[in-house]
């Protein structure tokens, strides 16, 4: 296990997984906010809290007897409590259930696929079928072997499917897992490979109709060692993340409804996609980058840890052709960066091809730093130029 997660571990009394380590906690005691978060209350304390709040707020208006305004807020808070005990009965303890979508095959091509992904953050009760399991078993085999043609760097990562509550934030009722391990030692070149090949697994799953979620930060490393059991190895291996997966539940706790909205935003394509140099912004209405915003957009989408967006493709062209294409994180980051470029090159080699335009990656021994801070990792050349 490498230095920086041990340290984690001491420093919170809750290890985070790999991708977690980016952002460290130096709380030096297990703090509260921790405890809720991993006995999966946390979700639904908001909408008690502000039902609190709406009351104090009502009270004063109700002593100066200004009883419309005070039941104002008294509605209001009936109405956000009333949500949170949903919430519990529906969600946390299902003590009655409602109907639920069947899980539906996206109609479309890859581009499809990629737009309608998105982190599922609560799931149904009921495990996948023995169909999408023998599919998860198949993506994780075909994405991760040590043949695989599109890998950047060949045998560093390995998926191990997990069925057990593992601690994790903030999804509800997660159950089915792909723990995703790299080698002990921090090998840059594997985390980014571990982005390519699970982000492939996860367009896979969800063309099938099957729920994911990347979680790094988010999961209790000490709940993801204890199931994997023997099959975790610390001298060989290390968390760098998990996936949940399962089937889509229509029913989310209010926060976590809230928080998907807010972290789902992306930067404009401005930001994120530059020509020749970083920072100057590629004319995407010009040749030829015109034809290839759907590429564009499709790493646009791109999911990353805290949505964190740290990943740019700086372009070259020749004669209004794509010449190269490389993919740059910010400097700094040993986790959730890298992995979040290699997420990109998955996204944008279906997305390149779906256009009809194939290319091989090279991948960098060592990143290259480039201007705003940037490094270079892996560059992406055409076959023919696009
Ligand atoms: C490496 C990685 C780690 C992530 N960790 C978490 C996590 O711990 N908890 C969580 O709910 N989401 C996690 N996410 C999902 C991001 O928050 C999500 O991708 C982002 O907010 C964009 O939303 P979208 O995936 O719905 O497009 C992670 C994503 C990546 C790629």
């Amino acid at each position: 296990m490498s230095s920086e997660l041990v340290t984690t571990a001491l420093a919170t009394g809750a290890k985070a997984g790999a991708a977690g380590a980016d952002r460290k906690s130096h709380t030096p005691l297990p703090n509260i906010k921790e405890w809720l978060q991993f006995s999966g209350w946390l979700q639904y304390l908001p909408s008690f809290v502000i039902a609190g709040i709406l009351t104090l707020i009502g009270l004063p208006f109700h002593f100066i007897a200004l009883m419309p305004i005070a039941w104002v807020f008294y509605a209001l808070a009936i109405l956000f409590a009333a949500r949170g005990l949903f919430d519990l009965a529906v969600i946390k303890f299902r003590l009655f259930s409602l109907p639920e979508p069947a899980p539906v095959p996206i109609a479309g091509d890859a581009l499809d696929v990629i737009r309608a992904r998105r982190s599922c953050r609560s799931f149904q009760a009921h495990p996948l079928s023995k169909d999408h399991r023998a599919l998860v078993d198949a993506c994780v085999a075909h994405h991760t072997a040590l043949d695989c043609a599109e890998a950047l760097t060949q045998g560093e990562v390995r998926a191990v499917y997990v069925a057990a509550p593992l601690r994790v934030w903030p999804s509800v009722n997660a159950r089915e897992f792909l723990v995703v391990l790299g080698p002990a030692d921090d090998d840059r070149a594997a985390v980014i490979e571990a982005g390519r090949a699970m982000q492939s697994v996860v367009l896979d799953l969800t063309a099938a109709g099957i729920a994911t979620c990347w979680i790094g930060p988010g999961a209790d490393q000490r709940s993801v060692e204890d199931a994997l059991g023997d099959r975790f190895d610390p001298t060989r291996d290390q968390v760098l993340c998990v996936i949940a997966i399962g089937y889509a539940s229509r029913y989310w706790p209010l926060m976590t409804r809230v928080m998907k909205r807010a972290m789902a935003k992306r930067k404009p394509l401005n930001d994120l996609i530059y020509d020749e140099v970083p920072g100057l912004p590629a004319p995407l209405t010009k040749k030829p980058y015109k034809h290839l915003k759907p590429a564009f957009k499709a790493v646009q989408k791109a999911p990353s840890s805290y949505n964190g967006q740290t990943t740019r493709l700086i372009l070259s062209r020749e004669d209004d052709r794509l010449r190269i294409a490389r993919f740059a994180t910010e400097e700094g980051s040993r986790y959730s960066g890298p992995m979040a470029l290699g997420i990109w090159t998955a996204n944008w080699s279906r997305a390149m091809h779906a256009l009809g335009h194939d290319g091989r990656f090279v991948l960098k021994k060592n990143p290259q730093p480039m201007a705003l801070g940037l490094v270079r990792d892996v560059d992406w050349l055409p076959n023919k130029p696009a």
